[in-house]
């Protein structure tokens, strides 16, 4: 591994960490998809084996997130049970200066939403490479379709301005399934000036499940980043 990588990955062990300790005793969690979220998993569940936080209940976003917290021995439950969240854990691909977001790298966007905007307090984990003027520059904007609705979907994405792709799994030999079992298309937008209204605008489009876009949904973020060498948040 090279030294940014090591570095990057030390970042999000920070972040990640950072994220876990601001979970209290007697709580229901969030617990986000991603690589960095799944330090934060980790984290929790090393404090609730060392008896430091105790009792609570996470609800995860993903399969991915399921399998973790299981690794991690933090007891779950689903939204059929528990009508709050207190707290959410989450990463994201971009995040701007209102701490509007893009997320759905890992495909799992429809429940994190879900998940992440019912949250009494929602906060986000990135590394600073993650930081953007305007949201859109870096990352495709992920949308989450039923497989019936692939082609009408793309068809209107471009009459929105944007170039959409269906995204593809490992080796290109088929398309990326959702937790749902949908697909997903991913959007280059040139520049998303109002994603208030794009996110609206797109979730509006019939077959489409959710989009990407979080607006008005994150309370904190936390950032990782190299300063002198080092990783901090
Ligand atoms: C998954 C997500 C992830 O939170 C996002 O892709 C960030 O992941 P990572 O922490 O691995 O960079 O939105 O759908």
């Amino acid at each position: 591994m090279s030294v940014t990588s090591d570095l990057t990955v030390i970042m999000k062990q920070e972040v990640g960490k950072a994220a876990a300790a601001k979970v209290k005793s007697d709580s229901v969690v969030g617990l986000g998809t991603g690589s960095t979220t799944a330090y934060a998993i980790e984290y929790i569940g090393e404090r609730l084996r060392s008896g430091d936080l105790k009792n609570i209940v996470g609800i995860t976003t993903s399969f991915q997130g399921e399998v973790l917290a299981r690794k991690y021995n933090i007891p779950l439950t689903t939204l059929d049970v528990v009508d709050h969240i207190d707290i959410a854990i989450d990463g994201a691909d971009e995040v701007d200066p209102q701490k509007n977001l893009i997320k759905g790298g890992g495909a799992a966007h429809t429940q994190e939403k879900l998940v992440d905007s019912l949250a009494a307090q929602f906060i986000v984990v990135v590394d600073s490479n993650k930081l953007v003027d305007k949201l859109g520059s870096t990352f495709l904007l992920p949308v989450e379709v039923i497989p019936k609705a692939v082609m009408p979907v793309m068809r209107r994405l471009e009459q929105l301005g944007g170039k959409p792709e269906l995204r593809m799994g490992i080796r290109k030999a088929g398309p990326v399934v959702t937790d749902q079992g949908n697909l997903v298309i991913d959007v280059k937008f040139d520049s998303i000036d109002d994603p208030a209204t794009l996110e609206m605008t797109i979730n509006n489009i019939p077959g489409v499940l959710e989009n990407g876009l979080f607006v008005g949904v994150a309370d904190l973020i936390l950032v990782g980043e190299i300063i002198d060498g080092k990783a901090v948040v």
